[in-house]
């Protein structure tokens, strides 16, 4: 085992509402802050860096404006699709796309893949 890979443990699968978003911020200063979606078990991420400005996206740590699977930015207003892929379907960066992570849920767990 690689002793000197980050921790992937992310989250616990309960802590993300289900059909809702939960950000996670690393341990690691220098490491890039998350948003999770969840449906039922499976559990989709990207980073939490919006292609418009390279800003957070969350109006609270860890919260974000979200409604009918749609993610808006709360810097400037660009809305993401979460069933397709984060692509921004509205606002100033219409047509670019979130940066997906890969993720997966291991007993209960969120874990980077
Ligand atoms: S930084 Fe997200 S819309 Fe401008």
């Amino acid at each position: 085992m690689d002793m000197t890979s980050p921790n992937p443990f992310l989250c616990r699968l309960d802590q993300i509402p289900d059909g809702g978003v939960l950000g996670v911020d690393p341990p690691d200063p220098e490491g890039e802050p998350l948003l999770l979606a969840r449906q039922g078990n499976s559990v989709r991420a990207w980073l939490n860096i919006c292609p418009h400005s390279g800003r957070r996206m969350d109006y609270a740590p860890g919260l974000f404006l979200v409604k009918d699977d749609k993610l808006t930015c709360a810097v400037h207003g660009a809305t993401f699709a979460l069933r397709e892929s984060g692509l921004c379907v509205a606002g100033p960066c219409r047509g670019q796309s979130l940066v997906a992570v890969r993720v997966q849920v291991r007993d209960g767990m969120v874990m980077r893949a």
